[in-house]
């Protein structure tokens, strides 16, 4: 990092906290706020979204979808986020951007946009921050280059990259080698604008987000699910997608942070409302319940076509177990926190299986481990996951220099829980990384200990 960004850093100490009481309603999920905008671009007519999350990942995607002739505007405020309209240019009319595509931290940006403009003659450039620059691009430029795209991309298969899409493109049937939603969708969002059957083999089921939405959007989409459990998806193109208006639930993995913090934190008792349950996102809630969480959910129903309840969530004593490797694709983004959280349960919690986590905006296998351990967890970080023997519920030390967050939003968010439940505090070195995806974290928490 360079001596200009290293000053306009912003570090800060998370105190050790009375209990926190009250409720909250964390802002929209990304995912979905992501793909709403991108689908709602695709389809001509208005699509009007409520709840969106206004954080900087999703102004990213938000941004490039106008490079592409969409128009994407910020109409009201709602209660829960802002409201938007998106007017959209039919599959396969998107426009050729005058200039790169700055994708900011977004990987999701990135490689679900990489999947709409391969199938379209298009050539874009994308460009991202030092943390997306580290990011493997080569898991969608494998199906796409078979697709038909071509790319020219940095040392690695990382960006900078230039990505020169075609039309038509061949549709392909492509079994995804590792568990993830972002090259399931980018294949499928190719798939749109290719005609004729394009298919994804899903051995390990990942967010069904996109699933989802392209069938409320009216593509022909087909998901057939084998007896051990391997989902085959295909989408027909050349699709014509339908606007819509859609509400977007709030995101599991915001409310993730507030769920372990008042767990954690003695004498905490948190409503937080509408917080997204979709099973492929709720992991985390159900291996924080065998740890032995207090979680209710209460007023289950659907928004937006997924499941959502409020959670209501009360200070338990954890207990350190072997979390499945089965469920963590189910919560990956959700680790980082239950560290923590691990930190203080009674016993040892033992992780595997999470190679994936040394890809995301940082590595944070490592970084959690050295986090962890400056504040004075006990923690043997191993190749695919970390073992932690917890406190029984004692505070931790804390930290006397800031710990490195590496541009990473869930860092800095889970570091800022540990300091809730530490004797002096957690120094964390940047909080801007938060404005990702969840702008409101510090006042939320604020909030909650006043
Ligand atoms: C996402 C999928 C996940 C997740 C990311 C968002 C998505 O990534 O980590 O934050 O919206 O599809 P992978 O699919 O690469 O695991």
């Amino acid at each position: 990092m360079s001596h200009a960004d290293a000053a306009a850093m912003r570090p800060r100490r998370f105190l050790p906290t009375g209990p926190l009481k009250g409720r909250i309603r964390v802002p929209g999920d990304k995912s979905i706020s992501h793909r709403s905008i991108m689908l709602g671009a695709l389809a001509v007519g208005e699509t009007r979204v409520t709840g969106l999350l206004e954080g900087e990942d999703v102004l990213a995607t938000a941004a490039a979808m106008r490079a592409m002739g969409a128009s994407v505007e910020r109409v009201g405020n709602s209660e829960s986020g802002g409201e938007w309209v998106v007017n959209g240019v039919g599959v396969g009319a998107l426009l050729q951007p005058e200039a790169p595509l700055d994708m900011g931290n977004s990987g999701t940006s990135t490689r679900l946009l990489m999947g709409l403009i391969a199938s379209h003659p298009i050539t874009a450039t994308f460009i991202g921050d030092a943390s997306l620059s580290k990011r493997p691009m080569g898991r969608v430029i494998t199906p796409l280059s078979q697709m038909g795209a071509s790319f020219e991309a940095s040392e690695g298969g990382r960006l900078p990259l230039i990505l020169k899409g075609t039309s038509p493109a061949v549709p392909i049937t492509y079994r995804l080698p590792v568990a993830s939603a972002q090259v399931k969708s980018a294949v499928l969002l190719a798939g749109l604008n290719t005609p004729g059957r394009t298919t994804v083999i899903e051995p390990v089921p990942t967010r069904d987000h996109s699933e989802r939405m392209l069938k409320g959007f009216g593509a022909q989409l087909e998901v057939e699910v084998e007896p051990d459990g391997t989902r085959i998806i295909t989408v027909t193109g050349e699709a014509e997608l339908r606007p819509q208006v859609i509400d977007v639930p709030g995101d599991p993995s915001s409310a993730a942070f507030f769920i372990v913090a008042a767990l954690l934190v003695p004498g905490s008792e948190v409503l937080i409302e509408n917080v997204g349950l979709n099973p492929t996102r709720a992991g985390l809630v159900s291996v924080l319940r065998q740890m032995g969480g207090d979680i209710t959910e209460v007023n289950p129903r659907e928004v937006g076509g997924e499941p959502v309840a409020d959670l209501l969530v009360k200070h338990s004593v954890l207990k350190g177990i072997d979390v499945d490797p089965e469920i963590a694709p189910a919560m990956i983004d959700e680790f980082p926190v239950l560290f923590v959280a691990a930190s203080l349960a009674e016993g040892k919690t033992t992780t595997s299986g999470l190679d994936e986590l040394r890809v995301k905006e940082s590595d944070r296998l490592a970084v959690m481990a050295a986090a962890l351990t400056a504040a004075g967890a006990r923690i043997e970080e191993r190749e695919d996951g970390l073992v932690i023997e917890g406190t029984g519920g004692e505070a931790l030390p804390g930290t006397e220099a800031a710990i490195a967050t590496h541009l990473d939003h869930r860092i800095a968010m889970s570091m800022a829980v540990a300091g809730l439940v530490s004797r002096g505090g957690v120094e964390v070195d940047d909080t801007r990384p938060i404005a990702t995806s969840f702008p409101v974290f510090e006042s939320m928490l604020a909030g909650l200990v006043a």
